[in-house]
């Protein structure tokens, strides 16, 4: 896919991955539509996006769209609004995600202190998992229209492998990776592809909220000792949406880390 021109949807993008992807993506001369719950963040996004393109000479066409993934009727009513705005929409990348860690029982002196709620687990599947899939549907039926090629990146996590603290996150993480093998076999024939994107512990606000002591003890376990940078996964995805030959997989872009 040749990414100028091309109408990018990208949900969470007012700030971390998502708002460096559009960024990046403004500097190849793609339009965008920037979807956030939180409308002078994605004010921001949409003036940086603009000006990176602007830098590169492209005059791009970026809007913002305030909205709730995990709402389905936020989601169906944002998706069709794009789609009347720019005429067409090429590439989702379904970014937006939260955490809210908790062990699954906190365990002091032999009686528990601590569980993960309810409210714990639920928040995080709401927007991670059915956030995912709610905006992956309606992207993919407003793609059906689409004469070339459209694209599918779900934004999934190291921690999809199980992570102590993260059992809500992590099952969101593994389950927007199996969405994305599923998708890739069901929508070929419509000329959708679908891949993930699982990244490492970056140099964003999520990583930087983390509990200080747990993330000096990852940042020790990377081989290469340092926290990635969120520029990294936009090249990857730019790398998926150029290669017309990636779908069903997952890159792992983590400096060498496993959990
Ligand atoms: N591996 C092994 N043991 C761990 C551990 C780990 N990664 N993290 C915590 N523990 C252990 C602690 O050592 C501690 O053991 P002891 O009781 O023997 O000392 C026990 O679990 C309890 O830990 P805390 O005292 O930290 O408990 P807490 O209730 O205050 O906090 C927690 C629990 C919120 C899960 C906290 O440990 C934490 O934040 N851990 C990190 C979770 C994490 O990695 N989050 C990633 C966020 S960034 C992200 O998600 C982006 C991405 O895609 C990667």
């Amino acid at each position: 896919m040749n990414i100028e021109n091309k109408v990018i949807v990208i949900t969470g993008a007012g700030q971390g991955l998502g708002l460096e992807t559009a960024a990046y993506l403004a500097k190849k001369g793609a339009n965008l539509a920037l979807i956030d719950l939180d409308q002078s963040r994605l004010e921001h996004a949409s003036e940086r996006c603009s000006g990176s393109a602007a830098a590169q000479g492209f005059n791009i066409d970026v809007k913002t769209y305030v909205g709730n993934v995990s709402v389905e009727t936020d989601v169906i009513n944002v998706f069709a609004q794009i789609k009347a705005d720019f005429g067409a929409l090429h590439v989702l990348v379904n970014n937006a995600g939260i955490t809210r860690d908790s062990l699954l029982l906190k365990v002091k002196d032999g009686a528990i202190s601590k569980r993960m709620s309810l409210e714990q687990w639920q928040s995080v599947i709401d927007v991670n998992l059915t956030g995912v899939f709610l905006c992956g549907r309606e992207a993919a039926t407003h793609m059906l229209e689409n004469d070339d090629e459209s694209v599918i990146i779900n934004i999934s996590s190291i921690s999809k492998a199980g992570n102590v603290g993260q059992t809500n996150y992590s099952a969101t993480k593994a389950g927007v990776e199996s969405m994305a093998v599923v998708w890739a076999r069901e929508l070929a024939r419509y000329g959708i592809r679908c891949a993930a994107v699982a990244p490492g512990f970056m140099g964003t606000e999520m990583v930087a909220n983390m509990k200080a002591e747990a993330r000096e003890k990852i940042a020790k376990m990377i081989p290469l000792k340092r926290l990635g940078e969120p520029e990294h996964i936009a090249q990857t995805i730019s790398f998926i949406l150029e290669n017309d030959y990636i779908s069903g997989r997952t890159i792992e872009v983590d400096a060498g880390l496993r959990l």
